[in-house]
């Protein structure tokens, strides 16, 4: 790694302790990954943020890197919705915690975005951007669909990165880091929860490896989303490519080697994440809804009289703002809109023991001790509604 002059001072702690502990936090990540040098960033997103996952060490190091940031930065999920309560019971020990986590970044100038899709609203990267973003569901979504260049960063390098403006320059934001190294060819057209489930299948057999997707030209952006997070959830793959689809198929390997996935694989797949008959909770929006998503729902309960489960989404205060009408027929259906905080990151296990979804990352995470607990109904999002609608 060689440093500018001005990077070598703020090495020395010219501006401080917390932009020292930042760059030095950079540097060594940069020599472990190969870079040459640090490169600007147009944005970072920050995870990490539910007292949940933070805990009391993560505070403690939070106070001490605490410092204004110098590029747009948007933040994850928290653990409830802080202008409306909910999802669960929480105690006053964690939601006093929580707003302090809350504070320290505010203090810094980070966006009050509290959401895993940030693309949508408040951080909206376009192709060829060099960014430095923690939360995988969103890092595989940007690098792919929008064709944006950040690593697979952990919330503290992200925090790293927004604070000195920079990132190293290895892997992602690299062509040669960006290629596909392995051909997966898909043997069924897949929908929204088929893609989840491919996500689930390939990420514990892929590993590291990026994938091209062959078989799916009609693949939507909300699909892709699904399997964003599912494959990023179950394996540290940071990108993918879809033919016919996403921006970047022409960078492929030499050496990418050929797999095929069976319409069974999927199903299989489907069956093996759903432990669950009838949950006591329905929750979507794992990654957070979009306004589409949301329309999309409130057109299926329109009008329509609630029984059975809870009924929960869970997107971010932009696109609630810019869903009213959605957010509306959905309330006055008997479901619940929540902001800032999802089914994962929320004490979930509080207030309940079973979970329906249509998400692959929740239906991985969520059965977890001490991510949720639960037993789970993994299907589609029309099955799902079966329990809620009369
Ligand atoms: Fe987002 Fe929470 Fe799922 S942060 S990707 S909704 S686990």
């Amino acid at each position: 790694m060689q440093l500018t002059k001005e990077e070598e001072n703020i090495f020395n702690g010219e501006l401080g302790e917390a932009p020292k502990i930042a760059i030095r936090l950079l540097n060594s990540l940069g020599e472990l990954g190969g870079a040459d040098r640090l490169i600007p960033i147009k944005s970072a997103h920050i995870s990490g943020v539910s007292y949940k996952n933070v805990g009391e060490g993560g505070i403690q190091f939070l106070r001490k890197i605490s410092h204004k940031v110098s590029v747009p930065t948007s933040l994850n999920p928290l653990g409830f919705d802080i202008e409306n309560g909910g999802p669960v019971d929480i105690d006053a020990n964690f939601h006093s915690k929580q707003m302090e986590i809350v504070k320290i970044y505010q203090e810094m100038g980070v966006m009050d975005s509290f959401t895993c899709t940030p693309y949508y609203y408040y951080n909206e990267p376009t192709f060829g951007d060099h960014l430095s973003w923690a939360e995988s569901s969103a890092i595989i979504y940007v690098n792919s669909l929008i064709g944006a260049r950040t690593n697979r960063e952990s919330g503290p390098s992200a925090l790293a990165s927004a604070i000195i403006g920079k990132t190293p320059n290895h892997g992602l934001h690299t062509d040669e880091g960006r290629k596909a190294t392995v051909i997966v060819k898909v043997e069924e057209p897949l929908d929204y929860t088929k893609f989840a489930a491919l996500g689930l299948f390939l990420g514990p057999k892929l590993n590291k490896k990026i994938p091209l997707v062959k078989g799916q030209r009609n693949a939507k952006s909300i699909e892709l989303k699904a399997f964003s997070a599912a494959l990023s959830a179950t394996s540290s793959i940071p990108m993918f490519h879809v033919e016919g689809v996403t921006k970047e198929t022409g960078l492929v390997a030499d050496s990418a080697e050929i797999m095929e996935v069976t319409k069974e694989d999927i199903s299989d797949t489907i069956s093996k994440n759903s432990t669950q008959q009838e949950p006591e909770l329905i929750a979507i929006g794992c990654p957070h809804l979009s306004s589409e998503e949301l329309t999309y729902i409130a057109g299926l309960v329109k009008g329509k009289k609630k029984i059975g489960p809870d009924l929960f989404l869970f997107t971010s205060r932009e696109v609630k703002a810019n869903s009213s009408e959605a957010v509306r027929i959905i309330e006055n259906f008997g479901g619940k809109v929540f902001a800032d905080t999802c089914m994962v990151v929320s004490p979930l296990s509080n207030n309940y023991s079973s979970t329906g979804t249509n998400s692959g990352k929740a239906s991985f995470y969520l059965p977890l001790k001490g991510y949720g607990n639960q037993k789970v109904a993994f299907m589609g999002i029309l099955d799902l509604l079966k329990w809620v609608i009369a």
